[in-house]
């Protein structure tokens, strides 16, 4: 039987303000393995208050966080305060992680094509490299939910495309459920199913193609960002389903 589809976490009617800023407004999103889902929405919108609710590090006021049991989760930050006076080797930063066993350490690193940096100091890397370390640290848990916050912030666009066909991939090898914030609306497109559009509600949600249809998408973004979008076809060929605001990938498949 296949695990592909099931429910890594839901989300029911989340809400959530800071002081008089209703930033989470009966938000409600699932999870699944084998699933790349995409937050995208302006800046301000709540996405990374959202990741915080999903990830249990901030208690919503009001809703539902629904986890797996016993869930492993990995996690890449949106930020990462690392003292620069500190020397650090990109070793001895995975070894943060908990893990000891070089040759895990090791793995990881040449999970995301970076073999070669690992007795770089950790200050002087590029930023793509400096993403994809972050990566393969949160890749150490074995997770079988990948959380990413803007994985390709700081990266040039050829690097941005590298690092999502590198996720697509991990998620094609591992069959790990995927949840990754993005701003840049044609780029993601093609290494995603699904795409959940966020401004503080949910906007629309669904296939990429089916949520850069919708005129919620369209407002949100402008005619022209949404144009853009369309013209990356993604060509995964999945169905989805949309119950009112609850999203749900049942047939989010992956070859
Ligand atoms: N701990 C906090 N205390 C007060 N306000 C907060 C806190 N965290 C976030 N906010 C506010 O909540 C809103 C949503 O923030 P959030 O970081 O979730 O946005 P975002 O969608 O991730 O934006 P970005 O694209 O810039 O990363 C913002 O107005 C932010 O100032
Ligand atoms: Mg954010």
């Amino acid at each position: 039987m296949s695990h592909t589809h099931e429910a890594l976490i839901s989300l029911q009617q989340i809400n959530h303000h800071f002081g008089g800023n209703h930033v989470l407004q009966s938000v409600n999103v699932e999870f699944h393995r084998g699933c790349i889902t995409t937050l995208i929405g302006p800046n301000g919108a709540g996405k990374t208050t959202l990741i915080r609710v999903l990830l249990g590090l901030l208690k919503p006021d009001s809703g539902k966080v629904w986890r797996q049991p016993d869930l492993r989760i990995g996690y890449m930050p949106q930020k990462l305060q690392i003292d620069k006076t500190f020397p650090l080797t990109v070793k001895r930063f995975l070894e943060t992680s908990q893990c000891r066993d070089t040759q895990r350490l090791q793995a990881a690193l040449k999970d995301v094509g970076a073999s070669a940096l690992w007795q770089q100091s950790i200050h002087d890397l590029s930023g793509g490299e400096m993403q994809r370390i972050l990566l393969a640290r949160a890749l150490l848990r074995d997770p079988e939910l990948l959380v990413l916050d803007e994985p390709v912030q700081g990266v040039d666009i050829n690097g941005q495309l590298e690092l999502y066909s590198l996720i697509e991939r991990i998620r094609d090898q591992r069959g790990c459920g995927v949840v990754m914030v993005s701003h840049d609306l044609h780029l993601v497109m093609a290494a995603t199913d699904h795409v959940v559009c966020i401004n503080h509600h949910v906007c629309c949600s669904g296939h990429p193609e089916h949520v850069t249809n919708d005129p919620a998408f369209v407002e949100l973004f402008g005619q022209r960002g949404a144009e853009q979008l369309a013209i990356y076809n993604h060509n995964h060929n999945h169905r989805h389903t949309v119950h009112g605001d609850i999203v749900t990938t049942h047939n989010c498949e992956h070859h």
